[in-house]
């Protein structure tokens, strides 16, 4: 579908590929609600964004998300896209358990309570978008807990494919890595490494065409399909590779 007055809800939108995502679908002509924690930077983006409404909720709060779900007509909506995550990664006998619970919450059971509210606000083929990750094709040596969470969302999207369509057309996004404040804090050189504003247009391609799974840059979304293909065998020989340690995050 092309955007030019539809109505998104962007769930992530004060940062990142959620911000250049609100910027780039006002362009097509968009109305958009736009949510995260930080509403000073969601105030900051509305008035770039035309009519934009401003809705602020932290998913890692009880009834946050339903309680914002309610202010929003059923059927009114043409898409809703999640992006909200946190990324803290390391090696499993470093984790924080509280840090980690934290994580869960937000990136997975955030997830699901936008797939469980978000349906009935949906007008009839409206899109629902939940952002995955390449980092949940394959457990990576350093990488969690955030990428078994986002195996997760891999894996959640897969199902509400099948179970609410055909009324809602369900997308799932796997970036590659993309240059935000989420990757700064990796001390790795990041192969392929796109702006925001790239992933952004990607998205928005994507959720223009047919497919189930958007993913990019193909140079090194392709590669990590490769890896997740292979037999443990070879697979695990090369992440071995790796070798990240505890002071390597
Ligand atoms: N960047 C990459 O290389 C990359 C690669 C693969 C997948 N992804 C996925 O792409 C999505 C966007 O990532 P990004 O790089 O744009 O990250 P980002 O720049 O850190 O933006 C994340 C957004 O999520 C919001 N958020 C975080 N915790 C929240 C909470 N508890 N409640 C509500 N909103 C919350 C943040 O806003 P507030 O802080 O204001 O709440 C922010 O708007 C994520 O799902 C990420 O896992 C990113």
């Amino acid at each position: 579908m092309g955007f030019a007055g539809k109505t998104v809800w962007i769930i992530g939108a004060s940062d990142g590929i959620g911000a250049a995502l609100a910027r780039a679908l006002v362009a097509q002509g968009a109305r958009l609600i736009l949510s995260a924690r930080n509403r000073a930077a969601l105030s900051a983006l509305a008035e770039t964004c035309g009519e934009a409404r401003v809705l602020p909720l932290d998913l890692a709060a009880a009834d946050a998300l339903a309680e914002a779900a309610a202010t929003i007509a059923p059927a009114t909506l043409d898409a809703v896209i999640c992006t909200a995550a946190i990324y803290d990664p390391g090696r499993v006998a470093d984790l924080d358990p509280a840090a980690a619970a934290q994580l869960v919450t937000v990136n997975l059971l955030g997830s699901l309570e936008v797939a469980r509210l978000a349906p009935p606000l949906l007008r009839d083929g409206g899109q629902l978008v939940l952002f995955g990750s390449v980092a949940g094709y394959f457990g990576l040596p350093g990488g969690q807990p955030y990428s078994a969470t986002k195996a997760a969302v891999n894996n959640l999207a897969e199902t509400l494919r099948i179970e609410l369509a055909p009324r809602v057309d369900v997308r799932l996004v796997c970036p590659g890595f993309v240059a935000t404040r989420l990757t700064a804090r990796n001390r790795f050189a990041m192969p392929a490494i796109i702006t925001p504003d790239q992933a952004a247009e990607a998205v928005i391609r994507g959720l223009q065409g047919r497919a189930f799974e958007l993913h990019f840059p193909r140079r090194f979304t392709w590669a990590m399909k490769f890896l997740r293909a292979l037999p443990y065998a070879l697979s695990l020989r090369l992440t071995a590779r790796l070798g990240v340690t505890s002071h390597d995050r």
